[in-house]
């Protein structure tokens, strides 16, 4: 029987309607009956400040230094213990338990197998840390070994069983979000059947609060190739008020790179004043947010020189944006899950060109206050128009927004994205809409998009706008931002 899904809302739950869908949750796999709320809020209370994550954030926002977080997790646990210290010893100042896929979509038969066949083999044979398979008390022994705080690090629209072991294992941060994880990585799996996966897992961060314990999310739409910096601020806001609605506290939004530094930057720069405007204005003051980047989530060069190149760009423009924090890739990136010390270069070379630039201040730049400007427009045009279709209620506007277009994702995977808006570099390699589709975009902007792009095409044999669009996606993992 398909359980009907309601007309999503995003009011708080009712602890009666927690606790039921808790039992459920916690019953998909015997470790659930190893997590204990109460007990596992104790033991976040005597854990020592510097590993959790809100609490390092704001030291970072408070003396204005960039943070470093890789991705990373391999099947065995003392493989993941080394893999963490070594990543520590290069300079990662978050880090990270990458979930294996398995795990991610509530497979934790297979991860099992996986787990033991990686055993036997010597190596991983999982693409990430099986947290479920482990259980609450393994988990905690990687925060004891570590002296930084961990996230976990899980992708898909119900995480909740990870969430309950992971938190309850001391990690003290996740990477969220019903909607940026919908348009970003499924198909098939209804948004607002998402929206309630993830207000449970918000929930439960809420309940933790109310124990004294802060736990952390980090909203960011990870297809960020040629996306709009506008329509994945929409994403955020949405997802973060979301968050909030349920009782979390500590929000990192933030973008994935694009290559094009003043946009990069003023999209970092837009963000906290958006973010805090839409926050505040639905009452939720005492939401603490930091900024994040995840350098390039696009095709990566096979050069591990060239890879090199756009770790250390997006390192200058997370440090032009003053991002809080930014994850890191590695030289490996277009061939797949690096090793170690690959990653390990991937810190080491964000760290080093962050370190180097920490001193240079930099006057402002005009062209990233306008370029900011633009983008602030834009996104409230978006968020406005969906909270209109939502009347004022950000679950429902998401579906709805959705729906409509008025929030299309270029290249999401997700049954109900319209994919009516398309993208294009314009004659500097800024992401432009060549197509609005449904998308909001006040019409002096339109203009300016449309004059930007038309500057790239003057004096060029006319070319198809799908060409166009895969010449520009693959363009970086050629070696260059614009192709022609
Ligand atoms: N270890 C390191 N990086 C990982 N990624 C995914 N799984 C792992 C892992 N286990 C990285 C991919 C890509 C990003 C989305 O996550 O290489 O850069």
């Amino acid at each position: 029987m398909t359980q009907a899904i309601a007309t999503p809302t995003m009011a708080r739950w009712e602890e009666d309607r927690f606790q039921r869908v808790r039992r459920e949750v916690l019953a998909r796999w015997p470790t659930g009956a190893g997590v204990d709320l109460d007990e596992a809020a104790a033991w976040h209370r005597e854990m020592a400040p510097g590993k959790n994550t809100a609490r390092v954030l704001r030291e970072a926002r408070e003396h204005g230094r960039t943070l470093v977080q890789p991705r990373g997790g391999v099947a065995d646990i003392e493989q993941h213990i080394e893999l963490l210290r070594r990543l520590r010893h290069a300079g990662a100042d978050l880090l990270p338990t990458t979930v294996d896929s398995y795990t991610r979509e509530g497979r934790y038969d297979d991860a099992e197998r996986g787990l033991a066949q990686s055993r036997e083999a010597g190596r991983s044979l999982l693409n990430g840390f099986p947290a479920v398979n482990y259980g609450v008390a393994a988990c905690r022994r990687i925060v004891e070994a570590i002296d930084a705080p961990l996230f976990c690090r899980t992708a898909s629209p119900d995480c909740r069983l990870t969430h309950e072991i992971m938190y309850a294992g001391g990690s003290t941060s996740c990477t969220a979000g019903p909607i940026v994880f919908s348009l970003g990585y499924a198909k098939d799996y209804p948004l607002a059947k998402a929206i309630e996966a993830w207000q449970y897992s918000y929930r439960m961060m809420g309940a933790y609060r109310e124990r004294g314990v802060t736990l952390s999310v980090e909203h960011y739409l990870p297809i960020s190739t040629m996306v709009p910096h506008s329509t994945s601020m929409a994403c955020v806001i949405l997802d973060s008020l979301i968050a909030a609605a349920q009782g979390v506290r500590d929000i990192s939004i933030g973008i994935g790179q694009q290559c094009h530094l003043v946009q990069d930057a003023a999209a970092l720069r837009a963000y906290p004043a958006l973010g805090r405007h839409y926050l505040d204005a639905f009452g939720f003051t005492d939401v603490e947010l930091s900024t994040v980047m995840s350098q390039w989530m696009g095709g990566f060069p096979a050069d591990e020189g060239q890879a090199f190149g756009v770790i250390c760009m997006a390192a200058m423009a997370g440090y032009l944006g003053g991002v809080t924090y930014m994850i890191s890739k590695s030289p490996h990136e277009a061939a797949g899950v690096p090793t170690p010390e690959a990653n390990m270069h991937g810190v080491s070379a964000s760290k080093m060109v962050l370190r180097m630039l920490a001193d240079q201040k930099f006057a402002p730049m005009a062209e990233i206050a306008a370029e900011q400007a633009i983008l602030e427009a834009e996104t409230r045009a978006i968020v406005e128009r969906a909270l209109e279709l939502g009347e004022g209620d950000a679950a429902l506007a998401a579906v709805r927004a959705i729906e409509a277009g008025v929030i299309d994702v270029p290249f999401s995977p997700h049954r109900s994205n319209a994919n009516q808006a398309l993208p294009a570099r314009d004659w500097r390699g800024a992401v432009r809409l060549a197509r609005f589709g449904g998308v909001p975009i006040p019409p002096d902007i339109r203009e300016h998009h449309q004059a930007e792009l038309g500057k790239r095409m003057a004096g060029k044999p006319a070319r198809a706008p799908w060409e166009l669009l895969l010449a520009d996606v693959n363009a970086i993992s050629e070696g260059m931002l614009l192709p022609d």
